[in-house]
């Protein structure tokens, strides 16, 4: 099966739906950057193994980068998803993970790329929100679109509201992208993702 690894600094909703979706993947590690983040005990409470490191402990960051994404190398996985992965990775180590590697961000993409993408989304009277899965490169939040789920916005909606609804999404479609990929039905760059996949059939999920 598919080796995954995950990354995630944050409560891991993300992750436990992934975990909840039964897909036919074997999850070989998650590592995050937080010692307490939920995500770590989401992944504790499946079983899987999992890493912390502090960048504190960690002269700069491309040092960070190396010893946790090496960690996470070592692990040997297929695909890595990055599921709340709060932080800015060294364009050196991206580079290593090019078409390996997906991440689900809170946006229609390429709009809001950063943070606070559901006051944006308000602040400019958008009329539909989303979150977008996408091939992660060395441009924040600027790879390739994979698979994108929209909510519709009311007039009474907060940052709050938003990203409630949008929560439900992304839980369909973090694991929808994951499945597609295990399946062999992703391509990048027109060339079949997952060589050891079964390609029944290669489509662009763009
Ligand atoms: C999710 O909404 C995800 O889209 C977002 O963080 C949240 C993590 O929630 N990711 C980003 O903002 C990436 N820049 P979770 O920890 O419950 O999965």
């Amino acid at each position: 099966p598919l080796r995954v690894a995950a990354l995630a600094s944050g409560r891991g909703s993300n992750l436990a739906a992934l975990f909840a979706a039964h897909l036919p993947v074997e999850y070989v590690l998650v590592g995050s950057d937080k010692a307490k983040a939920g995500a770590l005990q989401v992944a504790r409470d499946a079983g899987i193994p999992t890493v912390a490191m502090s960048p504190k402990d960690f002269p700069d960051r491309v040092a960070f980068d190396r010893a946790l994404f090496g960690t996470v190398a070592a692990a040997k996985p297929d695909l890595l998803v990055l599921a709340g992965y709060m932080r800015i990775i060294d364009a050196s180590v991206v580079a290593d993970w090019e078409g390996r590697a997906i991440n689900i961000h809170p946006s229609l993409l390429p709009k809001y790329q950063g943070l606070h993408t559901h006051r944006r989304c308000l602040e400019a009277c958008d009329s539909e929100h989303g979150a977008s899965v996408h091939f992660v490169t060395a441009e924040l939040d600027g790879g390739p679109v994979v698979a994108q789920a929209r909510i519709a916005v009311g007039p009474s909606d907060t940052e709050a509201t938003l990203a409630e609804r949008l929560l439900v999404e992304e839980h369909k479609l973090l694991p929808a992208v994951v499945r597609a990929i295990a399946d062999g039905r992703l391509t990048w760059r027109g060339e079949p993702l997952f060589q050891g996949a079964p390609l029944s059939a290669p489509v662009d999920l763009n």
